[in-house]
């Protein structure tokens, strides 16, 4: 059979099961959409209860050094203890060390079976437990939540006590969050939400993916780095139906990724919980599920302990699948093709994991077809394979493809593997997987190749979030976004500084765009940065992003963490190398760095595969004379900031102007960044932070900028003046940009700083009709003119070889008189979930966007659809995402529409005072290729 009709079919089967939530017996494997009909409630009440511990004590520590304190010492006690209140902060903004102690009563009373447990909200940043004297635990990472089991330890009628050491390694520290105490049994740690009758009927109906951080109101008092928004956990519950049918099947949930410290209960059993917000993770549910009845799933979700330092967003923010199959199933993510390419022939090995849950071993033939991007199928393998019974296996296979058709940025051609098995010569499981043809290499002096081609890296660096939805980004988006970047010329992206959705992965895979993959954390850490001492025992998380995104041709790069504290150290170099080889089990044809931005040839760089270097471009030509053989990249580059539109720096509103000037002390403007690496042959390439706005990270001001100003293009996707720099030199057209806007009332006469970002030889500025010269363009540069500033109309004229190929121009508008309604797609899958994104543009009598309009628009959304969400790029609007108005911010704003379930027409309306009102029509159907 035709691989695109075996596709089309099961994408179709999927969604139906998917809009009903409810699965449909059958013998296939079933990979079916959880994302529909979720119940959400914000959890009023986080803590799970207790008697608060409070009259705390504290003293300073000066004789500690680290937190590897076997005992409390002797004369400890006859220390002066000063009163410690909950939430202050006792170092006083230095690192160090202190001891706190209080006193945990003689009486509590625990019946049969119950464990009494001690409850930490936050200690700020690492301490060590100790009860009645006694070392009970030793924890990491401030602002996490918690619990410490007190087994034999209590004293039965008292007394009791608590100490606790803390560490304190920068900011402000201590106990930073409530205390409490309490005996529970078993069924007692079952939340009453999370029990199977618990009603939630009055709670709100959402789809995933969904984040709902982005709901809480902006206030000056929340984290900036997060979005100035205020962090609190959530409940999510699902009700579903499983058929008696699937008794004896193997039963998995998915979930893509949930931000974060998931707990999960199905019908009362505690499935588990899962920390990090970044990767994702299964939970077998087959031993609890009601077959033939339905089953209640509760997650618990709290976003309160940062992993990073920028907007992380809160909830179920990628897509959750329910997983039918055979118990003899190819095991998830358990397929991997290399690929050996020589001449005209593909050498492919294959290698698939099979895993038996029935119990007993088992034998199973293994069918490996390998489809080209035409369609048609080109290779196929049969294997059989002998299985212990709760057991893996692995299965090796080779195949050969001859003329492979490689995969590049300019082609992004694309191979399928389709995995059979079968059982009696009865299908019994199948998957797909996709993968490319293509070589790649990083040659120290000459750069890196894709398929023996030079490709300089001309990359940018991005977080998650988008406006509208925050992180709960719809696929369609998260492929707009790439879609976005190449059209300004870039072809390499950076996940900075997690693994990315998978689908954000098939999209530069599908579109051509190369990635360095990113795990989240250096070692086994789980808070924003790696503490010294942090366990590398195992790698859970990196593990599951090396099978997840292995067979993705667009990853070129494994990053294993971003800025370290131990980046420059024996330790740091010791972690990385045992990263190194857990990413070897799984994948040996990727080299691994990271990015620091420091000690370049200390620590991780003596051991990782490349280097990369954040900022600090004066540093390049030195790391290279003494590591001559390591290859070079800019892992974060720029951070520029700028503000779109706006041409002077504004500290009370929070802004930033758009010429290419301002960069943090850390940092440097576009041109200085981007001349130095495109000047050196041996820098493999770049990474721009960043190619998008994203909220929280304000700088250099904070609030009331709630917002990164580091974007290439502002949080709605709009080009800053510096896309067109990159643009410029990125791009293989010629092209050209002039700035600023050309509307001054006031300054008629006065000088304006005039700026063209363009490719050409030289360039030409005209005045109403009057030539102001000719400049010729240093490579990789801008030029600039001051021009007195008359109203009417700006242009700048691009010249190669003597003759004009490109112009722009800014003219003086009139006052704004309409709006108008710009989009790349009016076809949506009628999916719940897929969005377009409509460009609102206020101008005036002559169509021209007017810099200065700041109109409120009102939008309608009728039919088959609804509004997903609003923005404008303006970096300091408190305006909320999900609304149905939103001001202009110079001219432009941003409305997303969202498709419903069932397929229809969507009509968009938008209306503001004053303005002649515009509209779009849409048409949601059955899936479509965005
Ligand atoms: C880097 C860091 C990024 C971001 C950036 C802002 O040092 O890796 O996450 O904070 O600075 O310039």
């Amino acid at each position: 059979m035709n691989y695109r009709s075996i596709f089309i079919a099961s994408a179709l089967f999927v969604s139906g099961l998917s809009s009903a939530s409810q699965p449909a017996a059958s013998d296939a494997r079933q990979h079916i959409r959880f994302d529909d009909n979720w119940r959400f409630q914000l959890d009023p009440k986080p803590t799970i209860g207790g008697t608060m511990v409070s009259n705390w004590q504290w003293v300073a520590a000066p004789s500690v050094t680290n937190l590897d304190t076997p005992t409390i010492p002797d004369d400890l006690q006859s220390s002066s203890w000063r009163t410690a209140r909950i939430g202050r902060d006792v170092f006083r903004n230095h690192p160090g060390f202190a001891w706190f102690k209080a006193d945990l009563g003689r009486n509590l009373p625990a019946p049969q079976g119950a464990r009494r447990i001690l409850s930490f909200e936050s200690v700020d940043d690492n301490c060590e437990v100790f009860v009645n004297g006694k070392m009970l635990v030793k924890h990491y990472v401030w602002n996490d939540p918690f619990d410490v089991d007190l087994g034999s330890v209590w004293q039965e009628g008292g007394p009791n006590s608590v100490v606790l050491l803390v560490e304190n390694t920068g900011g402000g520290g201590g106990i930073m969050g409530s205390v409490t105490i309490r005996a529970a049994t078993k069924a007692d740690e079952v939340p009453p939400v999370a029990r199977e009758n618990f009603d939630d009927s009055s709670w709100r109906v959402v789809h995933v993916p969904h984040d709902y951080l982005l709901e809480s109101p902006f206030t000056s008092t929340a984290d900036a780095s997060h979005g100035s928004l205020t962090q609190n956990p959530a409940w999510y519950r699902k009700s579903f139906t499983i058929p008696k049918s699937y008794a004896g099947k193997s039963l998995w949930l998915e979930f893509d990724g949930v931000y974060r410290n998931s707990i999960l209960w199905l019908n009362g059993h505690k499935l588990g919980s899962y920390t990090s917000g970044y990767i994702g993770f299964r939970h077998d549910i087959a031993p609890f599920v009601h077959y033939g009845g339905v089953n209640e799933l509760a997650v618990h979700v709290d976003p309160r302990q940062a992993e990073g330092w920028w907007y992380e967003g809160a909830g179920i923010y990628r897509h959750v699948w329910l997983n039918v199959a055979d118990p003899v199933h190819v095991t998830p993510n358990g397929t991997y093709v290399v690929s050996d390419i020589r001449a005209d022939q593909a050498a492919l090995s294959i290698q698939t994991d099979v895993t038996n849950q029935s119990g007993t071993a088992q034998t199973c033939w293994v069918v490996s077809s390998i489809v080209a991007p035409n369609g048609k199928k080109v290779a196929t393998v049969k294997s059989p394979l002998q299985l212990d019974a709760n057991r893996t296996n692995v299965l090796s296979q080779t195949a050969t493809v001859t003329s492979p058709q490689l995969w590049s940025v300019e082609q992004p051609q694309l191979y399928h593997l389709v995995t059979s098995v079968f059982q009696g010569g009865k299908p019994i499981d199948h998957t797909e997987t996709t993968f490319g043809l293509r070589t790649i290499k990083f040659d120290a002096k000459l750069g890196f190749f894709l398929n023996g081609k030079p490709l300089k890296f001309q990359g940018t660096c991005n977080h998650q979030d988008f406006i509208g939805v925050g992180t709960g980004m719809p696929d369609g988006l998260l492929e707009w976004r790439i879609k976005k970047l190449k059209e300004m010329g870039s072809n390499a992206y950076r996940c900075s500084h997690n693994p990315p959705a998978k689908e954000l992965l098939d999209a530069c895979d599908k579109l051509g765009m190369v990635v360095m993959d990113e795990n989240r954390h250096l070692g086994n850490a789980t808070g924003g940065k790696t503490p010294s001492g942090t366990s590398t025992g195992d790698f859970p998380e990196l593990r599951e992003m090396i099978q997840r995104d292995r067979n993705h041709p667009s990853i070129v790069i494994w990053s294993m963490c971003n800025e370290e504290p131990l980046q420059g150290t024996t330790e740091g170099g010791r972690i990385f190398a045992g990263m190194m080889k857990e990413v070897h089990k799984w994948d040996t044809t990727r080299p691994c760095s990271c990015a620091m931005n420091g000690s370049w040839g200390e620590g991780i760089s003596l051991v990782e595969d490349l280097q990369g270097g954040n900022y600090d471009p004066s540093g390049y030509d030195g790391f290279h004379a003494k590591f001559p053989d390591k290859p070079f990249f800019g892992s974060e580059t720029a951070s520029a900031v700028s503000t779109r539109g706006e041409y002077v720096n504004d500290r009370a509103k929070g802004y930033v102007s758009a010429y290419d000037v301002n960069a943090p002390p850390w940092a440097q403007p576009a041109q200085v960044a981007w001349k130095a690496i495109a000047d050196r042959p041996y820098v493999e390439g770049g990474f721009v932070w960043t190619g998008f706005d994203y909220k929280g990270e304000p700088t250099p001001y904070g609030w009331p900028c709630i917002n990164s100003h580091f974007g290439i293009m502002d949080m709605c996707g709009f080009p800053k003046d510096s896309y067109y720099y990159y643009k410029a030199w990125w791009g293989d057209k010629p092209s050209i940009h002039v700035y600023p806007h050309w509307n001054w009332p006031g300054k008629e006469g006065q000088p304006i700083n005039v700026w063209v970002q363009s490719n050409c030889d030289e360039v030409e500025l005209v005045l109403n009709g009057q030539s102001l010269g000719v400049k010729p363009v240093p490579p990789h540069e801008h030029v600039e003119w001051m021009v007195n500033y008359q109203p009417g109309m700006l242009v700048a004229k691009g010249y190669k070889n003597h003759k004009m190929l490109v112009s722009d121009e800014v003219d003086t508008t009139g006052a704004p008189t309409a709006i108008i309604l710009k989009t790349d797609r009016t076809r949506l899958s009628a999916d719940a979930e897929d969005v377009t994104m409509v460009e609102v543009r206020v101008v005036d009598a002559k169509g021209r966007v007017v810099p200065y309009a700041s109109n409120q628009i009102r939008f309608t959304v009728s039919g088959a659809g609804s509004l997903g969400g609003v923005g404008n790029g303006d970096p300091s609007c408190h305006e909320p995402d999900q609304a149905d108005t939103r001001s202009a911010f110079h001219g432009l704003c941003m409305a997303l529409v969202r498709a419903g379930n069932s397929p229809g027409k969507i009509r968009l309306e938008a209306e503001g005072a004053g303005l002649k009102g515009a509209a779009l029509t849409f048409e949601s159907g059955r899936a479509t290729n965005h």
